[in-house]
């Protein structure tokens, strides 16, 4: 056929998806005390924000994964492809798949990017595998993951109570942020050691901001942020107050950190406002970004399909050059690959 990109037979008939790994911020989060299993029972208000990795899926007789990002690591201690690992223990499947792995949210960050990337290969296998489990079977394998996983298989707006994995979906209006990422990560377990007993609250401030959350009044939010954990961490990273401070002065309604930190993120107005507050940050070490609140899902799923190989998009976006799910142009192609039979 005339004008078509020469694919093998097998390169036509084997599935591809392209999917979008949306971040979270932490609104609210509160610790109630530290739990007989180790972990520290939460309060916290999670929500999905337009920052988003992207990855492909492809059909392969291995768990391969490449990634496009200097630092995130390749191998099988990637989130990701733990999932892949998990999913195919958990189900029993021969089944393997090429994970192509293009990093957008900072690792380390607070922003619970690898666990985005882990809900989405979760959700992405379950499809391609055609496992067709219910939501509440991938979110078993989720929180053998981590604590933030099981929010990212829906995304949104949450309520995260327990060890932050048990959700109760929290309807949410659009508010605009902006986030600002130091050039350092955050170890969670290492934040989590360092809380003690005076850190702890009683979870009202985050039953507050669910409540507000509805209202999409920003000043409210702004006012109403509290992250527990910074009490542990900031005192390690003076960059935090600065960051935070930074944005305050910058117009930001409200500032705090996300998650184990060390991002810290402010409310905004609008979008419009976000964009010149972000633009008011200077600092080149930092990287910023204006977002929007998600109310829907954090994880978004497209079949590469034939029109998509007809334009050439289905390779183009295997190597990382076009955008799979938006269009447009993407960062360098993945550079890593590791093989993960077991
Ligand atoms: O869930 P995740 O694997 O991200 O957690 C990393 C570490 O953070 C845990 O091993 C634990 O030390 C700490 N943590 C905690 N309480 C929570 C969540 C995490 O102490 N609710």
């Amino acid at each position: 056929m005339l004008g078509l990109p020469a694919l093998s037979k097998e390169s036509r008939s084997r599935r591809r998806l392209a999917l979008s790994a949306a971040a979270k911020v932490n609104l609210v989060l509160e610790i109630l005390g530290k739990r007989a299993d180790g972990y520290h029972e939460l309060v916290t208000v999670m929500q999905a924000v337009d920052l988003s990795d992207r990855l492909i899926l492809e059909e392969a007789a291995d768990l391969e994964l490449a990634v496009s990002a200097e630092g995130v690591p390749g191998d099988a201690t990637n989130l990701a492809l733990r999932a892949a690992t998990a999913l195919r223990e958990a189900s029993g499947t021969d089944r393997g798949v090429h994970i192509t792995l293009d990093k957008r949210v900072p690792v380390a960050a607070g922003l619970g990017g690898g666990s985005s990337d882990a809900a989405a290969v979760l959700l992405g296998l379950n499809r391609l595998w055609g496992l067709r489990w219910p939501a509440a079977r991938l979110a078993e394998v989720a929180t053998t993951l981590g604590m933030d996983v099981p929010f990212f298989l829906r995304g949104g707006g949450a309520l995260g109570t327990g060890r932050g994995e048990e959700l109760k979906p929290v309807p949410a209006g659009a508010v605009a942020l902006v986030l600002v990422t130091p050039p350092f990560g955050s170890s969670t377990a290492e934040a989590y050691g360092r809380v003690t007993p005076s850190m702890y609250t009683d979870g009202s401030r985050a039953q507050t901001m669910a409540g507000l959350l509805r209202t999409r009044q920003a000043a409210r939010v702004a006012a109403s942020l509290y992250n527990g954990l910074e009490a542990a961490v900031a005192p390690l990273h003076p960059e935090i107050a600065r960051m935070k401070a930074a944005l305050l002065a910058a117009g930001a309604l409200g500032v705090a950190m996300s998650g184990s930190g060390p991002t810290v993120f402010g409310v905004a107005r609008s979008f419009e406002h976000a964009r010149q507050i972000r633009a008011r940050l200077t600092r080149a070490s930092w990287r910023c970004w204006a977002v929007r609140t998600l109310g829907g899902p954090a994880v978004r799923v497209r079949t590469i399909g034939s029109m998509d190989r007809m334009m050439g998009r289905g390779q183009a976006a295997r190597r990382g050059t076009l955008d799979p799910v938006f269009g447009g142009s993407n960062p360098p192609a993945p550079t890593t690959i590791r093989r993960g039979r077991r």
